[in-house]
C-alpha cells in the first residue's frame, strides 16, 4: 500500500469553480470572508518529473464564507512559466530543483541577466487592496480573491535594487516591511518599507560575497527587524559557472564560510544595533519575536543543517521512509549588546508553519504559539498548540488526516489571544479528499470540517480576509 503521505506530494490538475461544500460539525457563523491557501499543483512538465517541492506548479484553493455557506474554487496559477508548462510542456526558467528546458548559450544569458521564475507557490500577499501569488521571485501575479483568476503582474523589485523579494513578510499598522536581495559576486539583502500606496524605502542593506545566505522570514518587534543569517545558502559564483550545464540552484545549495548570526536593526533608522553570533541553525518561519529584558525573545522552527532544504526533494517526500530533518520549536535570547544567543527549546519536533494570534501579538510578549506536527512520514500529522510561557502544550490529530498549517482567525469578540479557530486544509487518507478543518483555537476540539470534492496536494501558506482579519503577515 502506497504510504499516506504520497496522496499529498501527486498532481491535482482538476479545477473546480465555486462548489459549496458540505460541512459536518460547524464553522463559527461570524467566520465571513475569503481563506485563500496557495500550494503546489502539478509536478510534472511535459515529460519532466519536477525535483523539488519547491517547483511544483502553483495552485491557489480558495474557500468563500458567506451565510453560513463554503463555496470552493481552486485554480492554477497563470504565470508566465505555467502558461509555458501548459502550452509547450517545457520548463521556462529554471526552478529551484529543476534545470529549465534550454540551450547552454540560452541558460548562460538568463543566469547573466538574472531571470528568474514567476511561479508563486508559496503564499498570498495583500498589497494596495490587491492580492498577489508570490513566492522568492521579482513578480507578484496578481488574483481575483473571487475567482482566482490571473489579473496581471507587479514587479515587487520596483525602487529596489533587487533581483527578488522574499514571499514572506510583515504588516504593522498598515506598512509592509520586507526584504528584498540581490545575488552576484556582491550580494545584498536590502530592509525596506512601503507605506500604503507608496513606493518601497529602502532603509539599510546587509552586505555578502557570491555566497550569501538563504533567508525565507524574517521578525519584526516593536522596535527591532530581525534578521536571521545562517551559514546556508546558495553559491552564486558555482551556480553561474555551472548554471548553463544544468546545475540547479539547490545543487549550488551548501555551507558559507561565514558563522551564523542573528542581525537586530532598528526599525527606525535601519541601522545595526547588534549582532549575536549562534551555533549552525537553519530557519523557514519565525512564530514571533518580541523585547524582554534588555534581550529579543525569537521563537522559530529551526532545523540543524541544509537538509532542511535538500531533504525537500520529491522523491524523499514520497519515499515509504523518508529522510527529512527535524525542526525543533526554540526560543533564541538575543541579547541587545550583542554576543552570543540563548536557546531553549519550546517543542521537540518536528513541527513547522507556526502561526500565531498575528493581528494582536506579532513583535509583543504572546503565550499561544501554532504549529503542524509530524509524527511519521513527510507530511504533518497532527496541530499542536505551544503555550510559550509554560510546559503546556495540546495536540489535535485524526489518524486518517495530514493537516496543513494552522492559521488563527480571531473571533470578533476578541475577548483572549487564543479566542479564535484555526483554519486547516488538510487531506483525509480514507477518503483521498481534501477536507477545510475548523479547529476551536482555546481548546484545539475540532468545530466543524468541510469536505472538498477531491485530493489536492498538501499545500503552504494561506491568509484570510474578511472582517475579522486576522492581520496576518505571510510569515
Ligand atoms: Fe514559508
Amino acid at each position: 500500500m502506497d504510504p499516506s503521505w504520497r496522496l499529498g506530494l501527486r498532481t491535482q490538475a482538476e479545477e473546480r469553480r465555486d462548489v459549496e461544500l458540505a460541512v459536518e460539525g460547524s464553522f463559527p457563523s461570524w467566520l465571513e470572508g475569503t481563506f485563500i491557501v496557495n500550494g503546489p499543483g502539478q509536478f510534472e512538465v511535459g515529460g519532466t518529473a519536477l525535483e523539488h517541492w519547491f517547483d511544483a506548479l502553483a495552485m491557489l484553493r480558495g474557500f468563500r464564507f458567506s451565510d453560513g455557506s463554503i463555496r470552493y474554487t481552486n485554480r492554477f496559477v497563470g504565470s508566465k512559466d505555467f502558461r509555458v508548462a501548459r502550452e509547450e510542456g517545457r520548463i521556462r526558467r529554471s526552478l529551484p530543483g529543476t534545470p529549465a528546458d534550454a540551450s547552454p548559450p540560452a541558460r548562460l544569458y538568463r543566469a547573466a541577466t538574472g531571470a528568474f521564475q514567476d511561479n508563486p507557490s508559496i503564499g498570498v500577499v495583500e498589497l494596495d487592496g490587491d492580492l498577489y501569488a508570490v513566492t522568492e521571485s521579482p513578480i507578484g501575479i496578481q488574483i481575483d480573491p473571487e475567482t482566482l483568476e490571473t489579473t496581471g503582474r507587479r514587479d515587487l523589485t520596483a525602487g529596489l535594487d533587487a533581483t527578488v523579494t522574499l514571499g514572506h513578510t510583515h504588516v504593522d499598522d498598515g506598512v509592509q516591511w520586507g526584504l528584498a536581495a540581490r545575488f552576484g559576486a556582491e550580494s545584498t539583502y536590502t530592509l525596506f518599507r512601503r507605506d500604503p500606496g507608496g513606493e518601497p524605502t529602502p532603509l539599510t542593506r546587509l552586505v555578502f560575497d557570491s555566497h550569501p545566505p538563504y533567508l525565507h522570514s524574517f521578525a519584526l518587534t516593536e522596535r527591532f527587524v530581525v534578521v536571521p543569517e545562517p551559514p546556508f545558502g546558495v553559491d552564486f559564483r558555482a551556480l553561474g559557472l555551472r548554471l548553463p550545464f544544468g546545475v540547479t540552484f539547490l545543487d549550488a545549495f551548501g555551507p558559507r564560510d561565514a558563522p551564523p548570526r542573528f542581525h537586530l536593526l532598528d526599525r527606525g533608522t535601519g541601522e545595526r544595533v547588534a549582532v549575536v553570533h549562534d551555533d549552525p541553525f537553519f530557519i523557514y518561519h519565525i512564530a514571533n519575536a518580541f523585547e524582554r529584558d534588555g534581550a529579543v525573545l525569537l521563537d522559530a522552527v529551526v532545523f540543524e543543517d541544509d537538509t532542511a532544504v535538500s531533504g525537500l526533494s520529491i522523491e524523499n517526500l514520497r519515499s515509504e521512509s523518508p529522510d527529512l530533518p527535524q525542526g525543533d520549536f526554540i526560543r533564541f535570547t538575543l541579547p541587545l549588546d550583542g554576543g552570543d544567543a540563548g536557546r531553549e527549546l519550546l517543542r521537540r519536533g518536528p513541527v513547522e508553519f507556526p502561526t500565531i494570534n498575528y493581528g494582536a501579538s506579532n513583535g509583543r510578549p504572546y503565550r499561544y504559539a501554532y504549529l503542524a506536527a509530524t509524527d511519521r512520514g513527510s507530511l504533518p500529522t497532527g496541530i499542536a498548540k505551544v503555550d510559550v510561557t509554560g510546559p503546556t502544550a495540546i495536540e489535535w490529530a485524526d489518524p486518517h488526516l495530514h493537516p496543513g498549517e494552522p492559521l488563527f482567525v480571531p473571533a470578533p469578540s476578541r475577548s483572549a489571544e487564543d479566542d479564535g479557530v484555526l483554519l486547516s486544509l488538510g487531506i483525509d487518507t480514507r477518503a483521498e479528499r481534501s477536507v477545510l478543518c475548523c479547529l476551536d483555537a482555546e481548546t484545539l476540539s475540532e468545530r466543524g470540517r468541510a469536505t472538498l470534492p477531491h485530493r489536492l496536494p498538501y499545500g503552504f501558506h494561506g491568509q484570510f480576509y474578511g472582517p475579522v482579519d486576522p492581520g496576518r503577515s505571510m510569515a
